[in-house]
């Protein structure tokens, strides 16, 4: 499979020219329990893009991107078993914008997993497959590779899973991929914690581009999820901090376990959906422009475990969408307080300004919890300065749009901390470089 070029190219927008020399900073070896999180395109990712793109070129393919992301996310939520449709033309990927070094295997093999907060799977695409692209992991090279039978208990544990000459597998659709997978164990080495007989997809074939190049690492808290497997070791608890799109030389951090953890964090409760599991739903009471609440009707935010409806934190997706009648609420009250500024629209942004503005705090009111987002997560600007746009949109109205994202353009340059067992999770300025 050939990862398409046009995912989130932001940093193209801020005219990054990606540099050569910087082998050593991304072989650097990772210490204990904390991961490097690269951007897709920063020089240490081979998926970096080999041509660069206009700035409103990028914009109009991230806000695509993202729209199949969240017809992604709704899918997950109404837990709809069909392939779910995603933007006609080009071929648009709902992989993470954010990766990690994996090892995999005896002796280990590197690989680079896309980050997935909102999802329980690990996939791997193995040897042999169809339609992955050219780095896939070879269980034969492995001494502690072993396939999983029909009878192991995780086999009862994957979506539809079917015998195959002996081994367990199973098909499912990811955005607008479908793969099929062989249920396999093996070692999974993250940092300087092994993780032995780690259960995860072994791709044999997927057809679409929906599945990340070099494999999935979900985030999620599923019964077949990392953190469900690894509970002694990390106890169902991470913090992550994403690197600025502007900052492509700098990595982020993936720090997994209850160990190092932040003291000084303000926390909102996690609440649990028993029919998506693997989302990070919050309850977001409110929106502050300003000093001004502004005007959301309650059922525009209200958790809703049978309509899916709700908050959730993404690492997926690039910019926050709100649903409609919340979206335009802090529109108007921003373009008002912005003044007497000329509005335009740029792609799916409808609030844009080709002169300086000053603009007023946005703060996310959370249950125990407020974040004020700096103006590097709530502004976007071109790369000669002449355009700043608010950096989000209402969720599309072709999808069932009940879910509010909060994305990773406003969660980057802080530590977002999840804590299953506490039930809560943190938010944290930080500078992740
Ligand atoms: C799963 O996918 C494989 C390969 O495309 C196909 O041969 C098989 O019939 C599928 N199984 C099910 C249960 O859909
Ligand atoms: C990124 O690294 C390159 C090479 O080391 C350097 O020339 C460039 O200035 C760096 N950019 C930033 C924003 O730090
Ligand atoms: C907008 O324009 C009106 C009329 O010209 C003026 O009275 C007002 O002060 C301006 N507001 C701002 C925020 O500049
Ligand atoms: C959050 O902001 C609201 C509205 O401004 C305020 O009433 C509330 O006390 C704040 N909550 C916290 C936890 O700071």
């Amino acid at each position: 499979m050939k990862f398409p070029l046009p995912l989130t190219p932001l940093l193209l927008l801020l005219c990054f020219s990606i540099t050569q020399g910087l082998k050593t900073k991304c072989d650097t070896q990772e210490q204990g329990s904390d991961l490097k999180v690269f951007h897709v395109f920063s020089p240490c990712s081979p998926f970096k893009p080999s041509t660069p793109l206009s700035w409103e070129e990028s914009v109009l393919q991230m806000q695509a991107k993202d729209k199949a992301r969240l017809q992604y996310l709704s899918s997950l939520v109404v837990a709809k078993k069909s392939v779910v449709p995603i933007a006609s033309g080009r071929q648009i990927i709902q992989s993470a914008t954010y990766i990690v070094r994996a090892n995999i295997g005896t002796p280990p093999q590197t690989l680079l997993l896309a980050l997935d907060t909102s999802n329980d799977a690990a996939w791997i695409p193995c040897t042999g497959c169809v339609g992955c692209s050219s780095s896939v992991f070879a269980p034969a090279k492995s001494t502690t590779f072993k396939p999983l039978d029909c009878q192991s208990p995780q086999c009862k544990q994957v979506p539809n899973p079917t015998c195959g000459v002996s081994a367990c597998s199973f098909n499912l659709t990811y955005g607008g991929s479908t793969v099929s997978s062989n249920l396999v164990q093996d070692t999974i080495k993250l940092a300087t914690d092994a993780v032995p007989a780690y259960t995860f997809g072994c791709i044999q074939k997927t057809t679409g581009s929906s599945v990340p190049p070099q494999g999935l690492l979900g985030l999620g808290r599923g019964p077949l999820s990392l953190l469900s497997q690894t509970q002694n070791l990390y106890q169902s608890t991470f913090s992550y901090c994403l690197p600025s799109f502007k900052s492509l030389n700098f990595s982020g951090s993936l720090r997994l376990g209850p160990i190092g953890q932040p003291k000084r964090i303000k926390y909102t409760p996690l609440l649990k959906n028993p029919r998506r599991s693997s989302l990070y739903y919050v309850n977001l009471v409110a929106i502050r422009v300003g000093r001004k609440i502004v005007d959301i009707p309650p059922s525009a935010l209200a958790f809703d475990p049978t309509t899916g409806a709700g908050t959730i934190f993404d690492s997926g997706t690039v910019f926050t969408r709100l649903v409609e009648p919340a979206y335009v609420a802090v529109r108007n009250e921003f373009q008002r307080r912005v003044g007497n500024a000329t509005v335009t629209t740029l792609g799916g942004f409808d609030t844009c300004y080709s002169v300086p503005i000053v603009a007023p705090p946005v703060t996310f009111i959370f249950s125990g919890m407020n974040v004020t987002l700096p103006p590097d997560n709530l502004l976007i600007h071109s790369t000669a300065g002449s355009i700043t746009c608010l950096a989000m949109a209402a969720a599309p109205g072709n999808v069932n749009s009940v879910l509010n994202v909060i994305a990773n353009l406003q969660q980057q340059n802080h530590r977002i901390l999840i804590d299953v067992p506490n039930s809560r999770l943190g938010v944290a300025r930080e500078t992740c470089t």
